[in-house]
């Protein structure tokens, strides 16, 4: 009895062991089939968000800050709210090709640089639903300046690379900023 429990036991450990390897080699196979089906491909963009910094329709509304003191993009600890339209040209009426959606954060104590975590979501018919993540350390009065893409989605699926922004004052209180972005994505 006690044999036949053994032997059991040893059965059952095999397949188990042989069952786990099959996993390990199925975890280790099949991303790396998926990923490089499609070779690496390098895009670049440009777009233009088309910003109202203040007022009834501004693009950037400040949500929260440190109570008693002044909320405004040069203070510290100061939070905002984003979401301007993303277009194709310099011009306000060219074709719009998706948003500029994110929150902002006046995080360096002498108010220079803000921490962006900005979503680009397209609706162009090229990128229709695919987003890109933008995030790092926004230096607002440096122009260009330069931010980290760290991911994205649908067709920029495992992108990684740079965004640079400059800005380019177009009306009293309309300011047009041109971003160029390069992803590395497998598409
Ligand atoms: C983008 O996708 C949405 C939802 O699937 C669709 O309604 C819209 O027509 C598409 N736009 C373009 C430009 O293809
Ligand atoms: C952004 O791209 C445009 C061309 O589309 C180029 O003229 C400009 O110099 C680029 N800006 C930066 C900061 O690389």
């Amino acid at each position: 009895m006690a044999l036949y429990l053994k032997t059991n036991y040893l059965l059952s450990n095999t397949k188990l062991s042989l069952l786990l390897s099959l996993l390990l080699l199925a975890i280790f196979i099949l991303p790396s089939q998926s990923n490089h089906a499609h070779g690496l491909t390098q895009t670049k963009l440009t777009v233009y968000f088309q910003n109202r910094p203040s007022g009834p329709k501004a693009t950037a509304v400040a949500i929260a800050g440190i109570p008693g003191q002044s909320w405004g993009f040069g203070n510290f600890g100061t939070a905002f709210s984003t979401d301007a339209s993303m277009t194709e040209g310099l011009d306000k009426s060219s074709a719009q090709i998706g948003r500029g959606q994110g929150i902002m954060v006046t995080t360096a104590k002498d108010g220079s640089s803000l921490t962006l975590l900005l979503s680009i979501v397209f609706t162009n018919k090229e990128y229709n639903g695919s987003t890109l993540q933008l995030q790092g350390a926004d230096h607002q009065f440096e122009n260009p300046r330069e931010v980290a893409v760290v991911g994205g989605t649908g067709k920029f699926r495992f992108a990684r690379g740079y965004a640079t922004f400059e800005a380019f004052r177009v009306g009293k209180s309309h300011v047009v900023s041109r971003c160029n972005v390069t992803v590395e994505h497998y598409c």
